[in-house]
């Protein structure tokens, strides 16, 4: 390289500060015990909320998907905050928010104003997967938290269970993840629950001739018991009927017995010619190589644009900017 190219690729670092890298150890001296922290508080939650670990994960999900892991889905509304607890996709559906503040209360105790929010939802979600019978990895860390929330982004940017596959897709790549984290990560809907509302319009009028085809019939039948037509949309269904607490690869079994119950976990495996059909299959046919996917899928995903360095701040209330 020449004089010239080492400094321009310095000035594009200096101008691209997100582009800096996590590390394993970033609170190896600062806060070496954060993860069994971690882990001991969501543990003693799982004691009474058996779906807790599963709407953890969810968290991190919303959480990167707009404007990245920066811990901004938990920011409340203020005076300069339009809370993207707010949007569509969360509104009376995330949860999960009082064990992120005893997590973030029982890591201040230890470690005062070191570990971000953002990455309390990282590790939460890996600590919870692994709880549930899942893969472990190393949860890359160094994330810090957002100044700000965005509403209107988690209304675009995270993707609708009505979404056709191409939207998905792409709601996929805006982010820079790929058709096989899409499939891969998808498989979250192995636990955890759903509200009526986000899937009974496949179970009435969907067609000009009745239901989704694509719902196996004795699912259907049983959805519409639990989902009658005018009944209440909080109602909730278990997104895995086999499992509906175990982090394992049944989901994909789900799909190919046409047990998908969102609009868009079944058009992985039910739109023609799509190239999704074949990762639901190897990973029905394969824990090992689902669990292997997911755990760099979480690492991909956990990499969506984090705040490094001198950027943003480490919140001491996951809830409001510091000074607010
Ligand atoms: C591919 C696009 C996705 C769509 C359209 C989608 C949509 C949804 C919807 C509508 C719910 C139910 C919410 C409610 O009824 O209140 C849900 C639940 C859930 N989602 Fe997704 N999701 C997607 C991807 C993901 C990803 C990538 C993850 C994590 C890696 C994830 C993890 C979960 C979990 C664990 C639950 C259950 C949460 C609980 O029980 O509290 N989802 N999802």
């Amino acid at each position: 390289m020449t004089a010239m190219a080492v400094f321009a690729a310095a000035l594009l670092l200096l101008l691209h500060p997100s582009n800096a890298q996590l590390s394993a150890n970033f609170y190896a001296t600062t806060c070496p015990n954060v993860s069994s922290i971690v882990q001991t508080v969501i543990q003693q939650a799982l004691q009474s909320d058996p779906r807790i670990t599963a709407s953890l994960l969810r968290l991190h999900f919303h959480d990167c998907f707009v404007d990245g892991c920066d811990g901004s889905l938990l920011l409340d509304n203020s005076a300069n905050i339009t809370s993207e607890k707010g949007a569509a996709p969360n509104v009376n559906s995330t949860r999960g928010f009082d064990v992120v503040d005893s997590i973030k209360s029982a890591i201040e105790s230890s470690c005062p104003g070191t570990v971000s929010c953002a990455d309390i939802l990282a590790i939460g979600a890996q600590a919870s997967v692994v709880l549930s019978g899942g893969p472990s990895w190393t949860v890359l860390l160094g994330r810090r938290d957002s100044l700000t929330a965005n509403q209107a982004g988690a209304n675009t940017s995270i993707p609708s269970p009505f979404d056709p596959l191409a939207n998905l897709t792409s709601k996929f790549s805006a982010v820079g993840l790929d058709t096989t984290d899409l499939v891969t990560l998808s498989g979250a809907h192995t636990f955890g629950r759903a509200q009526c509302r986000t899937f009974s319009p496949r179970l009435y009028n969907f067609t000009s001739s009745g239901p989704d085809p694509t719902i196996n019939s004795s699912y259907l039948t049983t959805l519409q018991q639990l989902c009658p037509q005018n009944g209440s949309g909080t109602v909730l269904a278990n997104l895995d009927p086999s499992t509906p607490n175990t982090f394992d690869n049944n989901y994909y079994a789900n799909l190919q017995n046409n047990q998908g119950l969102f609009l868009s976990d079944q058009e992985l495996f039910s739109t023609t010619g799509a190239t999704t059909i074949s990762i639901v299959n190897s990973f029905s046919g394969n824990q090992s190589a689902f669990f292997q996917n997911f755990a760099q899928s979480m690492i991909n995903m956990g990499n969506i644009s984090p705040l490094t360095g001198t950027n943003g701040e480490i919140r001491s209330n996951c809830r409001k900017v510091n000074g607010s």
